[in-house]
């Protein structure tokens, strides 16, 4: 089955005992069976079965198979949120003294994640600038122990070069995690450019309606495990070969820190999936008109959007993402009391913490998302304080550029 397809169909034939078509949800939290015996097996791995919906879940595994076919993976784990995915794959594979290798303009909350709260465990994060690729090759020394970049950089709009970033990691054996939330499987499949490991928050386009927080890790079958130099992972290679990876998240760090998805958001995310396509193509379209629309207007100072023919991503994105360019972009109005003034004058997008929703949603990154680092953090991080980020919607294209329109004219107001 071709993609979209597989979207709505995908690892689910129907409920074979009450003929219903969409997946059930499994709202328990453990699983009975008939004898002692019965559970100790499937305990002790001698039986497939259900145990305690923290390490697995009914529901859940049907959206974790379908994102596998998806991103044409070996497996999937899902998770509670964006957050619990990334934090899982990294504390899969570091350990005090450690170092890891990120884009910088990155998600706000990833840096938080690496800088300060892995930072307390001893673990040391390198920034480098996502669109100079030698500087992931120079970084790397022998306590780096895995490659962190998302596809477009939310909210610095980088688009690192992947597949050479993805021979750089290969070379030294360190597996290379990709974020693919902002761009998702319609637009790249990592896994065919050489990431090792995907990361999602699928509270974003996958969900797509802004109904439900969550994640999910895949295994794309790039790394070999039995090689690499995660002991505890290369030992669990010698029985679960290709799934060591996620084997060990799951009957582990998974099941350890508690970040397993509600039965419920995962059919919320099965039901986003199966629109999905339509809704990205769309978001995509809308994104390019508004990046057009406030490129022509002598009031922007500046428009970041990785599908404008004077980007320097444009050649890029055109051969990674399927010859689109995401629904996310940012842009300025020269300083912060007019990006605050802008947003306020919105009628129609929302003001809101939040991406990838049907919704047009705009945000201040600076004092928002990002206010917890310094002016001079911020900026290492693409983010300046004039910036606006805009998740552009499915909305009818005409409606989102009134809206803008009306509000750049009253954001500039008070100078004239
Ligand atoms: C690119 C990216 N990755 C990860 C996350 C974290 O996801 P969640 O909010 O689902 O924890 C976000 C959240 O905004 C994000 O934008």
């Amino acid at each position: 089955m071709k993609a979209d397809t597989l979207a709505i169909h995908g690892s689910f034939a129907g409920d074979s005992s009450s003929g219903a078509t969409t997946v059930p949800i499994v709202q328990t939290v453990s699983y009975a069976y008939k004898t002692a015996q019965e559970l100790a097996d499937v305990f002790g791995g001698k039986a497939p079965g259900y145990i305690y919906t923290r390490i697995a879940n009914p529901t859940t595994s049907a959206l974790e198979a379908r994102l596998t076919e998806l991103e044409d993976g070996i497996g999937c784990i899902a998770t509670s949120s964006g957050m619990a995915a990334i934090a899982s794959v990294v504390m899969g594979l570091v350990k005090t003294g450690d170092e890891i290798i990120a884009s910088a303009g990155i998600f706000g909350g990833t840096v938080s994640l690496f800088e300060n709260t892995l930072g307390r465990f001893g673990v040391r994060t390198n920034f480098v600038d996502a669109a100079d690729t030698d500087q992931f090759s120079k970084a790397i020394n022998n306590k780096t122990k895995l490659i962190f970049i998302e596809t477009i950089g939310n909210p610095g709009m980088d688009v690192p070069d992947i597949p050479a970033i993805a021979k750089i990691a290969q070379e030294s054996n360190i597996p290379f995690v990709v974020d693919n939330t902002v761009t998702t499987p319609f637009l790249i499949k990592p896994g065919e450019f050489g990431a090792d490991i995907i990361v999602h928050s699928t509270s974003k386009f996958i969900n797509g309606h802004g109904t439900a927080i969550g994640g999910a890790i895949v295994d794309t079958g790039n790394y070999n495990w039995a090689a690499g130099p995660f002991e505890d992972i290369k030992h669990l290679s010698k029985n679960m070969r290709r799934l060591a990876f996620l084997a060990y998240l799951r009957n582990i760090i998974y099941r350890d820190l508690g970040g397993c998805p509600a039965p419920m958001n995962s059919f919320l995310m099965l039901q986003g999936l199966e629109t999905l396509s339509g809704r990205m193509a769309k978001h995509c379209e809308n994104a390019e008109k508004l990046a057009r629309f406030l490129k022509a207007n002598s009031n922007v100072s500046w428009v970041n959007y990785p599908g404008l023919a004077d980007s320097e991503f444009h050649e890029r994105v055109g051969k990674l993402f399927n010859g689109r360019s995401g629904g996310l972009l940012t842009f300025g109005l020269g300083d912060k009391q007019k990006a605050f003034r802008f947003i306020d004058s919105l009628k129609l997008a929302k003001n809101m913490a939040n991406l990838g929703d049907a919704k047009t949603l705009v945000i201040h990154p600076s004092s928002t998302i990002f206010h917890e680092f310094s002016i001079a953090e911020q900026d290492k991080m693409g983010v300046s304080e004039d910036m606006v980020r805009v998740s552009v919607g499915i909305e009818d294209f005409e409606d989102i550029r009134n809206d803008f329109e009306q509000a750049i004219e009253k954001a500039l107001e008070v100078e004239k």
